[in-house]
This record gives structure tokens, C-alpha cells and sequence, in this order.
């Protein structure tokens, strides 16, 4: 696979990373993908088109992943809060997965990458939602890397749908409010049969969640980039995980 892997990629292929422990790979990462609007702005380019270059970027990273090993990948790619942007925004972000596994779904395919997506469905335009569940259809059998989009993703409407699941539980008696337990809650999360993160990256310099996975984050590290989304590259996301591999992770003990 690595073969066929530097065959397609030519230049990019060359970029080996170096020192890191190939034995203490993060299992799960997820990315806030940020700071497309102001990499545009600085170059005197309209919004959109950083997230056209994130894009880009979402290829790169994807296949940087595949490459190390990495079994889970998310990207926060539209959170429940975004509608609030500007029409044109929203319509050109909707658009942008189709773009991207029109383009790519077939490499995806080759890479043995599975593609899964996190977040409510119903608020999608049909020609989003139809892509990507066309991409999760043919990618489900896969065994690779699972890419995993976080669209119309919110980490506080998810925790209210899965109490709200819990309360159905409890109303029909399947479950007494004295045996909740997390395993619970974490299977009527969206992100239930995926792993907690073991690393979060956000770019763009922003130290914050923003809604993001508040729940599966509790014991994740995190790292933060002054670098803007559109100019993330392997070489960054190789140094996020070397920073990781030097931290001790003691889940709150000694
Ligand atoms: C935040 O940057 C980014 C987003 C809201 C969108 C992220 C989407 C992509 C990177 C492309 C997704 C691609 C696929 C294939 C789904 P911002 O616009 O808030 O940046 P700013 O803070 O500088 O304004």
C-alpha cells in the first residue's frame, strides 16, 4: 500500500517523518480544522476560498494519517453553530464534501480508508447528505483508516439527545436512574463505537473547543497551532505527534 501510496502522491511522497515512535501512534485524532477565513483574508482572497484550500488540506492530513497507522481521523468540518454564517458561506461549505469525494472517494477507495460522518442529517441539503452517505456505503467494509467528518456536529446537542435517550429508557424501565453509567452515555453519543480521542489539534491559534466533542475530549491531549488550516502540512501534524509521544498520560493518576 505505502508503494502505490508514493506512486500517487509523487512530491509530497518524500516527506518521511522523522523520529517519530512508530510503536505509540495516537489512535484517534481530531482536528479542528481553523483559521481558513483569516489564511484567505491575508492573502486578499474571499473566504471561501481558504476553505477550498482546507480542503486541500483535508487530503494532505488524510493521507499523512493513512500513512502512519493512525486508525481514526476526525475532522470537525461544519459544527451546529455555523449555520449562523453568512448564506453564501453555508451554501459554499455544503457543497465542498461533494467536491472533495468527487475528487477523491476513489483514492479513499484504493487506501482501504473508511468514511463515516458524525452529526445530525436532517438539516442537510440534499446533495451534501447524498454524497456522503454515497461515500459511506461504498467505504463501510473497509478496514483502513476511518475519516470520520463531523458535519452539522454539535458536542451539546448530542449530550441532550443522549440524556433524552436515557429518559426513554428510564420512562419504559429498561433502567433505573441509580445504574446509569458512562458506557450509558457514550452509547447514545454520536461518536458511540469510536474510540476518545487520544490527540486533539486546533490551528489557527484559537485555544478553545468550540463544541467539539466535550464528552469523548476528557482525557485527550491537546495541541495548538498558530498555523492556519489551509497551510497545515505533514510536517506540523508530524510535530503535533512527537509533542504527544514526549506527554505522560495519566488519565488522573500518578
Ligand atoms: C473554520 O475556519 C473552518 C470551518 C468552519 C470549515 C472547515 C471546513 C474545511 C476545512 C473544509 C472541509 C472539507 C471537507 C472535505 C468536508 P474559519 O472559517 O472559522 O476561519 P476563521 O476563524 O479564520 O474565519
Amino acid at each position: 500500500m505505502f508503494q502505490r501510496l508514493r506512486a500517487r502522491m509523487g512530491k509530497t511522497s518524500d516527506k518521511q517523518p522523522e523520529a517519530l515512535d512508530r510503536d505509540n501512534i495516537p489512535e484517534h485524532i481530531a482536528i479542528i480544522m481553523d483559521g481558513n477565513g483569516r489564511w484567505a483574508k491575508s492573502r486578499g482572497l474571499p473566504r471561501v476560498a481558504g476553505h477550498h484550500s482546507g480542503m486541500k488540506a483535508v487530503k494532505r492530513i488524510t493521507m499523512a494519517a493513512d500513512r502512519l497507522g493512525v486508525k481514526y481521523l476526525t475532522l470537525y468540518a461544519f459544527s451546529t453553530e455555523n449555520w449562523k454564517r453568512p448564506k453564501a458561506e453555508v451554501e459554499f461549505l455544503m457543497k465542498l464534501p461533494q467536491e472533495f469525494l468527487a475528487i477523491e472517494l476513489q483514492e479513499l477507495i484504493d487506501n482501504n480508508v473508511q468514511v463515516r460522518m458524525m452529526g445530525y442529517k436532517q438539516d442537510l441539503p440534499e446533495h451534501t447528505l447524498s454524497a456522503v452517505e454515497e461515500a459511506v456505503r461504498q467505504t463501510e467494509d473497509n478496514t483502513g483508516l476511518v475519516l470520520n467528518f463531523a458535519l452539522n456536529y454539535g458536542s451539546r446537542k448530542e449530550m441532550i439527545e443522549a440524556v433524552r435517550l436515557i429518559g426513554e429508557d428510564i420512562r419504559s424501565g429498561r433502567l433505573a436512574p441509580a445504574d446509569i453509567q458512562e458506557s450509558h452515555l457514550e452509547k447514545s453519543l454520536l461518536s458511540s463505537g469510536l474510540p476518545d480521542p487520544d490527540l486533539l489539534i486546533r490551528t489557527s491559534g484559537e485555544l478553545r473547543l468550540s463544541n467539539f466533542m466535550l464528552w469523548q475530549l476528557a482525557y485527550s491531549e491537546m495541541w495548538f497551532t498558530d498555523v492556519y488550516w489551509p497551510e497545515f502540512s505533514e510536517e506540523h501534524f508530524y510535530e503535533a505527534i512527537r509533542e504527544y509521544q514526549r506527554r505522560a498520560r495519566r488519565y488522573g493518576g500518578l
